[in-house]
């Protein structure tokens, strides 16, 4: 006799395990939200770095933002451009990009990324 209840499972492990890429598809399959931007960055139309470094790197620019200001003093950024920013996350990056929700948010809750920055910094009170 084969044993019946092992087989179901076994069955079972399988159908789940072949079609989850395919039920993550589904999920995944939703377009890709576009960050809204905020009429101030509208006005100012470009960020600190282009938008391929930025959409790619921003993670890294902020650790070396930080690293450089926490462990070195150096406040002041000088931008591939020449202009200058001062180093902060919530009166630079957010200061312009002043619509977190609408625009840091909503792709990261599409990328299923929550920064833990906000356990310290504060995240700006948003004015429409
Ligand atoms: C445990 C608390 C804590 C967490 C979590 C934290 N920071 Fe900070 N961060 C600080 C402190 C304290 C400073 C120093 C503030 C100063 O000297 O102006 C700082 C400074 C910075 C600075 C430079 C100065 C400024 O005002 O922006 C940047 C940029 C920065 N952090 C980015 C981040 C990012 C990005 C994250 C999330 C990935 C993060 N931090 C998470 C505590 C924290
Ligand atoms: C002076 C205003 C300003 C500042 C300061 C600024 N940004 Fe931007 N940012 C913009 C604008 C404008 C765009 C859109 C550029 C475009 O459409 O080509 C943008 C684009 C971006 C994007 C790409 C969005 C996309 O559509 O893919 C990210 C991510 C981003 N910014 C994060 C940041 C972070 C992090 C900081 C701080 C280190 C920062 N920005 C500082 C104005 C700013
Ligand atoms: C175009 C989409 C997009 C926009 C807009 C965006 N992010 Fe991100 N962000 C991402 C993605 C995707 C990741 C994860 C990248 C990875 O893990 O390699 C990420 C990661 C991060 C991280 C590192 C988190 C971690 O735990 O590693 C920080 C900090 C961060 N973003 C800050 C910001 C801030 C602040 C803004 C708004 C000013 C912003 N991002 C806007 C897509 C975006």
């Amino acid at each position: 006799m084969y044993n019946k209840g092992k087989i179901i499972i076994g069955l079972v492990i399988f159908v789940v395990f072949f079609t989850s890429p395919f039920l993550y598809g589904l999920v995944k399959t939703s377009p890709p939200p576009e960050p809204e931007l905020s009429p101030k960055a509208k006005e100012a139309k470009v960020c600190v770095e282009n938008t391929e470094f930025m959409k790619e790197s921003h993670m890294q620019l902020l650790n070396n933002w930080r690293d450089e200001a926490v462990r070195n003093g150096k406040r002041l950024y000088v931008a591939t451009d020449g202009k200058e920013y001062v180093v902060s996350l919530q009166n630079t990056c957010l200061g312009c990009h002043n619509n977190a929700s609408k625009f840091c948010d909503q792709c990261h809750n599409y990328a299923g990324v929550t920064p833990y920055c906000w356990e310290c910094h504060i995240e700006p009170k948003e004015k429409e």
